[in-house]
């Protein structure tokens, strides 16, 4: 079989950039994309896509209905495919056994069961969805237990390692692809034919082969390493608050050891993003549940800290402005979770935002690239407020950094968008409130120029 129709499940912030990039490197696949929501796929198919990604929009121009198509039709794509990637959302449980902390498969099951009641002809299924180890067992289980006579599956672990603002940059020069089989014939032959999908443009050396469990896991543990290090680094940031270090100096020196390296040093008010805090949950529960409590506690740790940070930065902006900032106007820099998305999941922004509109304090907020619904969303959630009608009476959300920082207190910065290091401070500084405050949670700014124009300014890992 040479696979030249390829479906997936999940037209998200996965499915929908990876699927794209297979379709521009690979113009003799078929590539189909394919969603229960009608709304999602609409937007897929329509001038304005439904995630903010740089450089996305230019591809899903050039591929869309050439060999690139986003559909509604679930079952006839899986029926005509060859491969049929699993992406969709594995989120944490918010019920049942595990609430909280194990991940939640329902939508992995069923599109198990939905493969194995449509299909007529033998396909390899790729797990790309984040799971826990031994995943890709129970999804072999579903589908043996409910295909066709003669229909045969092999399954693949091939997790996605890519970070949002950067996915098309991550997908094009992956630093590697993994892919986990089943250590028989079968499963080795399956991985190479999803090896000679990625070959398209994927230098060999740069393909990882494991066994299925190897990869599953592999996921869990990079994603855990990754967040490791900004607590890390947020944990010395607090160290530098309590004694004249810096952060930045510190990270610098550490980072220029090759062992260390410099990436993912950057002290922050905390990560966030739909996949750190998820996945360790996921690590801390698949622990508890093989009883190895002492390693289950100390990913935990990494989520406390996590934690911490945030509360330590949202409570120092209430210190730093009296101890109170009821009924106070504060302008919040930033609503994602990081630069170059519009993503929210997770953002550290709604925690700063719930801490703030708590103590009573009014919000103008402003973010380049979230959608306005979407920041209300997120703060009449019910986990964020039990009164919605409050909070929208207590937020504005601006098209204008400048308008939304006329007549306010102070200015928090929660996402290190670029344009913010560029605007007019020294107008902003006019139009505030005296004494006018920044606190830098991504550490941005010209801190020296701000303190000369005026403003008191607050950051991260520095008195
Ligand atoms: P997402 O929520 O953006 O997209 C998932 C999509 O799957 C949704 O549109 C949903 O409607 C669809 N879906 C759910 N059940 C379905 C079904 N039965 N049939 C058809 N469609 C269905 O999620 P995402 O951010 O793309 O993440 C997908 C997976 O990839 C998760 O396991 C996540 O942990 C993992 N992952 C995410 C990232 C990231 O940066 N977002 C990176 C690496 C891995
Ligand atoms: C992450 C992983 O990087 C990626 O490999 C995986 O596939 C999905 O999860 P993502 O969540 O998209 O990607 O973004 P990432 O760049 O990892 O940032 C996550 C959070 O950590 C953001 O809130 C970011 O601002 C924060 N961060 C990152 C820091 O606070 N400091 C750093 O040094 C790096």
């Amino acid at each position: 079989m040479t696979i030249t129709k390829i479906c997936c499940i999940g037209a998200g912030y996965v499915g929908g950039p990876t699927c794209s990039v297979i379709a521009m490197q690979c113009p003799h696949i078929k590539v189909t994309v394919v969603d229960i929501s009608k709304h999602r796929i609409a937007q897929w198919n329509s001038d304005k896509l439904p995630i903010y990604e740089p450089g996305l929009d230019n591809i899903v121009k050039q591929r869309r209905n050439v060999n690139l198509f986003f559909s509604n039709d679930v079952e006839n794509a899986i029926k005509e495919a060859d491969l049929v990637f699993i992406s969709v959302n594995t989120p944490t449980k918010t019920f049942g056994v595990g609430k909280g902390r194990a991940a939640d498969l329902t939508h992995v099951e069923n599109c198990a069961r939905i493969i194995a009641q449509v299909s007529t002809s033998n396909k390899i299924i790729v797990e790309k969805s984040t799971v826990p180890v031994r995943a890709a067992e129970s999804i072999l289980k579903i589908l043996s237990a409910n295909h066709k006579p003669n229909v045969k599956f092999q399954v693949l672990s091939n997790p996605e390692f890519l970070s949002e603002g950067v996915a098309v940059e991550n997908l094009l020069n992956a630093d590697r692809v993994l892919i986990g089989h089943e250590e028989t014939a079968d499963g080795f032959w399956a991985f190479k034919e999803l090896s000679k999908v990625y070959l398209n443009w994927i230098p060999e050396e740069k393909i990882l082969r494991t066994n299925t469990w190897s990869s599953e896991l592999t996921k869990l543990a990079a994603n855990a390493f990754l967040a490791q290090r900004i607590s890390s680094i947020n944990s010395m940031a607090t160290i530098c608050e309590e004694t004249g270090a810096d952060i930045s100096e510190v990270a610098r020196g550490i980072g220029l050891d090759s062992r260390i390296g410099s990436k993912f040093l950057q002290a922050s008010v905390g990560f966030g993003g739909s996949c750190f805090t998820k996945d360790l949950l996921n690590l801390v529960y698949i622990c508890e549940h093989l009883n190895i409590m002492q390693v289950a506690m100390y990913w935990q740790q990494v989520l406390d800290m996590n934690d911490y940070q945030k509360s330590r930065f949202s409570n120092k902006i209430i210190e730093s402005l009296f101890n109170t900032v009821t009924g106070k106007k504060i302008t919040m820099f930033g609503f994602a979770f990081k630069k170059d998305t519009g993503d929210t999941r997770e953002s550290p922004a709604i925690h700063v935002a719930k801490t703030l509109l708590d103590e009573g304090a009014k919000l103008n907020i402003y973010d380049p690239k979230v959608e306005h619904e979407q920041i209300q969303r997120d703060l009449t959630h019910p986990y964020v407020t039990e009164n919605p009608e409050a909070v929208m009476k207590s937020i504005e959300i601006h098209n204008d950094p400048y308008y939304a920082t006329i007549n306010t207190h102070a200015i928090v910065i929660c996402t290190e968008w670029d344009e913010f290091i560029e605007l007019d401070y020294k107008q902003i500084y006019r139009g505030m409130i005296k004494p006018a405050f920044i606190f830098d949670g991504r550490k941005i700014l010209n801190h020296d120029n701000l303190t000369k124009i005026g403003f008191q300014v607050h950051t991260i890992g520095r008195r």
